[in-house]
């Protein structure tokens, strides 16, 4: 799919997507509480594929500055909607142009690692913008772990244009990339009940400057 179609997708559900429940809201709380622990008042942030910008509202007290970047212009028109912090800026961008500004303290990716063209090279961009000691802080959607049944209703909700195209990793493939990009990881968790979904945090090796 061309990155035209998929930005049209995005643009296409995001008023569904923004109207849409957080299914587990408690552990939706518990991942943003500790991605806030890890994130620092002087911190400079870059979000890719921040969506409607729920996440990054929540974060931005937490740093000095919060960029939070989206290549579907629906998504950041609901996004640039909602009452924000000061520090937060909307822009524009796709996984490959979002780094003008770098280096960034923390670079956050919520929900869309599974989603890009190509991974590898996103992480190696992601790795190249974070300052030494940055982390990357993310949840991605690892499908190839998916049980037969729950991976037949994605095909079936793709072919009806309801799923976007998502890469199908498996949680080894995911830890691996992270791993070969040249990233320590530190942290992995599953918040809530579904396992396929890991909140990873991993760090570019360096020390963090005070
Ligand atoms: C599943 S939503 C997640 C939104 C938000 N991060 C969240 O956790 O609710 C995926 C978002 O990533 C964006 N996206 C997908 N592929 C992208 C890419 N290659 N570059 C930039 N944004 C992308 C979509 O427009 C969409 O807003």
């Amino acid at each position: 799919m061309s990155t035209t179609r998929h930005i049209r997708f995005w643009d296409r559900i995001a008023a569904r997507y923004a109207a849409r429940p957080i299914k587990d809201q408690s552990a939706y709380e518990a991942m943003l509480a500790d991605a806030a622990s890890r994130l620092r008042p002087t911190d400079r942030v870059l979000e890719i594929g921040c969506g409607t910008g729920s996440t990054a509202i929540r974060l931005a007290p937490h740093v000095a500055d919060w960029t939070a970047t989206d290549f579907s212009a629906e998504m950041l028109r609901i996004a640039k909607a909602k009452p924000a912090p000061a520090n937060l800026h909307f822009v524009q961008a796709d996984a490959i142009s979002a780094f003008d500004g770098g280096p960034f303290d923390v670079i956050c990716a919520f929900q869309v690692l599974h989603l890009v063209d190509d991974l590898n090279g996103t992480l190696a961009r992601i790795h190249a913008n974070l300052k030494p000691g940055g982390l990357m802080i993310g949840k991605t959607w690892c499908f190839a772990d998916m049980g037969l049944k729950l991976r037949g209703l994605f095909l079936v909700l793709r072919s009806i244009g309801m799923f976007p195209p998502a890469n199908r990793l498996t949680r080894a493939d995911l830890r691996l990339a992270i791993l070969n990009a040249g990233f320590e990881i530190v942290e992995e968790h599953v918040f809530g009940e579904n396992p396929h979904g890991p909140y990873i945090v991993a760090r570019r090796p360096g020390s963090r400057a005070a």
